[in-house]
C-alpha cells in the first residue's frame, strides 16, 4: 500500500482585537510610523490583552481550523504545537491546547524552532501521517510576544490609550534599548488540520528540507531566564533586560534573505519542480525587505507571493498558517495549487516545504 498522505483540511487563525499601530509605539520609544514601515513593511500588530496566553490563541485557531475543515474535535487524533512563548517554562502549550480544543487525551507535541516552528511541524506532520502513526493532525503555531516586552505599567498605559501624559523618560530610555526588536512583534495563532489520504490525486505534503545550525545562535537569543542561570530568573536578570530577547538585525537579515531562497530551491529541484512549477511562496513574516529580496532572488512575480506583515508584523510561529490562512481566503492557493512555505528562526533553524493543497 502506498505511503500515506497528509493533506490538508482546513485551516483557522487567532488574532486579538488590540490593533496596535506604529504611532502608539512612538509615543513610548523614540521610533516614527516612517521608520518602522520603511526598515520592515510593518504598520501595525496585534496584542492580546494581560492575561491572554498562547494557548488560549492557539486554542482559538485550532477551533477555528476544525470548524473550516467540518471536523469534530475527536476526529484528530495527533496534536502538534509551535511555539516559543509557552504559557509557563513546563509544560508546553500543547495540551493545554489540547484541552482547551475540546480534543480527546491524544498526543500532544510541543516543538520549539522560534520562526521556524511552523516549518519544522509541518514536516512532524507528513511524518506522523506517512508513517501511519496518525490520521489526522492539527498543527498549531501560537506566540503571544508582549509577555517578553520590558514595558513598565505606564508604557503599557500609554500604548493602550489609558494614559494621555507622556510617559516618564527613565522609562523612554529603557524602552530605546530595545526599539530596533519591540516594533517589530505581535500576538497571534494559526492553525493547520490534516487528513491522511491515499487518493491518487497528487494532493498533500510533498516533500521538505530542513536545516538547524547552533553556530549562530547567539544572534537571536534570550539570554537569561533558563536552566543556563541558577535560579533560572531573578530580579537581576530582569533589572539587565536579560529576559528581553537580543537580536543582531543586521545578520539575521543576511541569513534570511539568502538561506530562505536557497532552501526553497534545492527542495524544489529535489522533487523535479522548477520555480515556475510553484503557483505560490509563503514565507515566514519577519520584515517585508527580507521578502522582497528572497523573492527577488526567487524570480517570482507579485502574484506567486504573499505577504500580509503589513498588518501584524512578525508573530513567529503563526505568519505561515496565517499567511497561507489570508491567502486562501484571498484565492490564492485553491486546491490543487503548490505552495511552498518556507522560514527561517532563531537557533539558527530554517527550511522549507512543499504542498499541493
Ligand atoms: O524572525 C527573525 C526575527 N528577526 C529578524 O528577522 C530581524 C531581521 N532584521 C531586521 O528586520 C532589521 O535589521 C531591523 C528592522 C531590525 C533593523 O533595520 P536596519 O535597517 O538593519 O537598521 P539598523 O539596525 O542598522 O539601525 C539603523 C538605525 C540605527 O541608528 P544609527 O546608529 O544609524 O544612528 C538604529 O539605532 O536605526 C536606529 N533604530 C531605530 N530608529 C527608529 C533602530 N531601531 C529603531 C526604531 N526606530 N525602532
Amino acid at each position: 500500500m502506498s505511503r500515506p498522505r497528509a493533506v490538508f483540511a482546513g485551516s483557522g487563525v487567532a488574532l486579538p482585537p488590540r490593533v496596535v499601530a506604529n504611532e502608539a509605539l512612538a509615543r513610548v520609544m523614540d521610533t516614527s510610523d516612517e521608520w518602522i514601515v520603511e526598515r520592515s513593511g510593518i504598520r501595525e500588530r496585534r496584542y492580546v490583552e494581560k492575561g491572554v496566553a498562547s494557548s488560549d490563541l492557539g486554542a482559538e485557531a485550532a477551533r477555528a481550523a476544525l470548524a473550516d475543515a467540518g471536523m469534530a474535535p475527536d476526529e484528530v487524533d495527533y496534536l502538534v504545537c509551535a511555539t516559543m512563548t509557552p504559557d509557563h517554562y513546563f509544560p508546553g502549550a500543547g495540551t493545554l491546547i489540547q484541552q482547551k480544543a475540546g480534543l480527546p487525551p491524544v498526543p500532544a507535541l510541543d516543538i520549539r524552532q522560534q520562526c521556524a516552528g511552523y516549518a519544522y511541524g509541518l514536516q512532524m506532520v507528513e511524518a506522523l501521517i506517512g508513517s501511519g502513526i496518525a490520521r489526522a493532525v492539527l498543527l498549531v503555531g501560537c506566540d503571544v510576544h508582549t509577555s517578553l516586552m520590558p514595558f513598565s505599567e505606564a508604557t503599557w498605559a500609554a500604548i493602550e490609550g489609558r494614559r494621555g501624559e507622556p510617559i516618564p523618560e527613565t522609562d523612554r530610555e529603557w524602552n530605546n534599548r530595545f526599539r530596533h526588536l519591540l516594533v517589530l512583534f505581535g500576538d497571534a495563532a494559526g492553525a493547520l488540520v490534516f487528513r491522511a489520504s491515499t487518493a491518487d490525486d497528487g494532493r498533500g505534503i510533498l516533500a521538505s528540507r530542513l536545516c538547524g545550525d547552533g553556530a549562530h545562535e547567539g544572534i537571536l537569543t534570550v539570554p537569561g531566564a533558563g536552566s543556563a542561570r541558577r535560579p533560572w530568573v531573578d530580579a537581576a536578570q530582569i533589572a539587565a533586560g536579560e529576559t528581553v530577547p537580543v537580536m543582531e538585525g543586521r545578520q539575521v537579515f543576511k541569513l534570511a534573505v539568502t538561506r530562505m531562497p536557497e532552501v526553497t530551491l534545492a527542495l524544489l529541484a529535489a522533487q523535479g519542480f522548477g520555480r515556475d512549477d510553484l503557483d505560490l511562496l509563503v514565507m515566514h513574516q519577519a520584515n517585508l525587505r527580507i521578502n522582497e529580496a528572497a523573492q527577488k532572488q526567487l524570480g517570482l512575480p507579485d502574484e506567486k507571493v504573499f505577504n500580509n506583515i503589513e498588518r501584524y508584523g512578525n508573530t513567529t510561529s503563526a505568519t505561515l498558517p496565517l499567511a497561507f490562512h489570508e491567502a486562501r481566503a484571498a484565492g490564492r492557493a485553491p486546491e490543487g495549487s503548490l505552495v511552498a512555505l518556507t522560514a527561517l528562526g532563531a537557533g539558527l533553524h530554517w527550511g522549507a516545504v512543499l504542498m499541493r493543497v
